[in-house]
Formats: C-alpha cells, sequence, structure tokens
C-alpha cells in the first residue's frame, strides 16, 4: 500500500462548540479506495470530523484538500460537488415512499421539453442498476422503505449516495442498529464499494469489526487526532490503548 494516494486532507481543522473544543487541529489524510475507520471513544470527535468534512458543519479555522488541491467545502452541497457524500445514522429516508423515489429524492431525473416531466423509467432503471452493482439484496425497487430491513436501508441511503455521484462514502455507525445477519452486509457493502474503486470513511465502536474490514485505522481523543496505523502494522492492544488517550511512540 505504499503508493496509496491520498484523496482528501484536512488541515489544522478546528471546531467548538461554545466551550467544547470538539476537533482540535486535526490534520487527517484519507486513502483513495480505501477503507478508512476513525474510532474513538464517545464525545473524542469523530462526528464533527466527519459533519465537517461533508459540509454539515463549518470550522472555525483549518482547510482541506481533496484531489491535492486546496478548497472549501461550503456546505452539504459543495461535498456533493465534490464527490462527498455522507449516508447519517438515521439514514434520513422517507418511510412511506418506495426504493426508487429515496434514492432519487431530491436529485429526480426529468424528460421532454423543458425537462418538465419526471422520468420515471429512467428512474426505475438506474435505481435497479446501482443496487444490482453493489450486490444490494433488495428484490423490488418499488417496494417502500418502511418494508426494509436494516442493510437493506443502508443500501438503499448508498445507492443514493452512489447517484449523486458520491466517490467518497462517509458511514457513521452503519451497523450500530443491526443484528450480526445485517451488520454482514453491511460490510459486504462496504467491501464491494471498496473492490469498485470508492473511497470509504467508517466511523465505528467495535474494534474486532474495523480490523475485519477497514485499510486505515485512525484514533481519536478528546477532539485531537492520535494516530493512523495500517490495519495489517495494528494490534488491537495498541488501538485500545490509543481510544484511551495513549499516544503511540
Ligand atoms: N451541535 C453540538 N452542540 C454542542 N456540542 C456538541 C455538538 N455536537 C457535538 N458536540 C460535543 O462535541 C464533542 C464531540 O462530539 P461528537 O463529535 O459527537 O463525538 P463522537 O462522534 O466521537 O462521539 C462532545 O463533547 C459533544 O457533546
Ligand atoms: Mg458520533
Amino acid at each position: 500500500m505504499a503508493s496509496d494516494q491520498v484523496i482528501l486532507e484536512t488541515i489544522n481543522l478546528d471546531k467548538s462548540f461554545g466551550a467544547i473544543h470538539a476537533v482540535r487541529t486535526v490534520s487527517w489524510k484519507v486513502y483513495q479506495g480505501r477503507v478508512n475507520a476513525l474510532v474513538g471513544d464517545n464525545g473524542a470527535g469523530k462526528s464533527t470530523l466527519i459533519k465537517l468534512i461533508s459540509g454539515a458543519l463549518a470550522p472555525n479555522a483549518g482547510s482541506f484538500r481533496v484531489h491535492g488541491q486546496e478548497t472549501t467545502i461550503g456546505g452539504p452541497a459543495g461535498a456533493f460537488n465534490l464527490g462527498i457524500a455522507a449516508v447519517y445514522q438515521d439514514l434520513a429516508l422517507v418511510e412511506s415512499r418506495d426504493v426508487v423515489m429515496n434514492m432519487f429524492l431530491g436529485s429526480e431525473m426529468t424528460r421532454g421539453v423543458g425537462a418538465i416531466f419526471l422520468d420515471h423509467k429512467g428512474m426505475l432503471r438506474q435505481a435497479h442498476d446501482v443496487l444490482n452493482d453493489i450486490h444490494a439484496r433488495i428484490p423490488n425497487v418499488r417496494e417502500m422503505v418502511r418494508n426494509l430491513s436494516g442493510g437493506q436501508r443502508q443500501a438503499v441511503a448508498v445507492g443514493r449516495a452512489l447517484i449523486r455521484g458520491g466517490e467518497i462514502i462517509i458511514m457513521d455507525e452503519p451497523t450500530a442498529a443491526l443484528g450480526v445477519e445485517q451488520t454482514q452486509e453491511v460490510l459486504q457493502l462496504i467491501d464491494t464499494l471498496r473492490k469498485q474503486g470508492k473511497t470509504i470513511i467508517l466511523i465505528s465502536h467495535n474494534i474486532q469489526q474495523v480490523f475485519e474490514i477497514a485499510d486505515y485505522i485512525s484514533v481519536m481523543f478528546h477532539g485531537e487526532l492520535l494516530g493512523t496505523r495500517r490495519r495489517e502494522e495494528a494490534t488491537e492492544a495498541e488501538i485500545v490503548a490509543m481510544i484511551m488517550g495513549r499516544r503511540a511512540p
């Protein structure tokens, strides 16, 4: 992995909420086509860091480099334009709409002069293709989201990110609410995305899971980034020690 490319970099990123210093001058490298895990105790600043990257929050200081270019994120729309897509914990899916409409919410395909008609056929086909590509087990794209399992919902949310051109897919605790089987489904989904060259940022509490799937493991403690290890060079004991605030030598 010596040739791994950095696709995204934060430089001295800083964020406070009043007196709470949630992210402290974090300079973090995210590697292209890899699973980049972010671990740390509750309140370590993981969600805040990825919200800065996905444009959900604006930093107090610091900057970003994407594909080597210094840039600002400029809100969620700006992040999308840079290929950064967050798949949030609550997934923000609409229960009473089907899979296709959920995948195209807010970015519906249109047809006709002036693009005034929704292109239902086109959306159906693309939703089907995208879900096929990620080996999602969703038998019918016209199914209502309320009838889907947790694993299937993750696939729909990821599909939505891909349709919008997501190259860097951010997942914050995607398996936190899932059982064993559906957790496996989501890990397979992450592996499939990696095989397709996507970059994944994965926040997880589950160290075993992180060692199973991640290529890089980064540890946050009290708002600071303590370090990044290649998975095959790290031990669980070392990572756990870092999570508890022990800086590695
Ligand atoms: N919107 C907010 N307003 C005030 N404090 C916040 C907000 N979001 C997060 N925090 C605080 O920032 C710190 C880091 O939180 P967070 O990034 O959610 O940590 P993690 O995801 O690692 O559990 C915590 O002390 C948390 O209470
Ligand atoms: Mg969090």
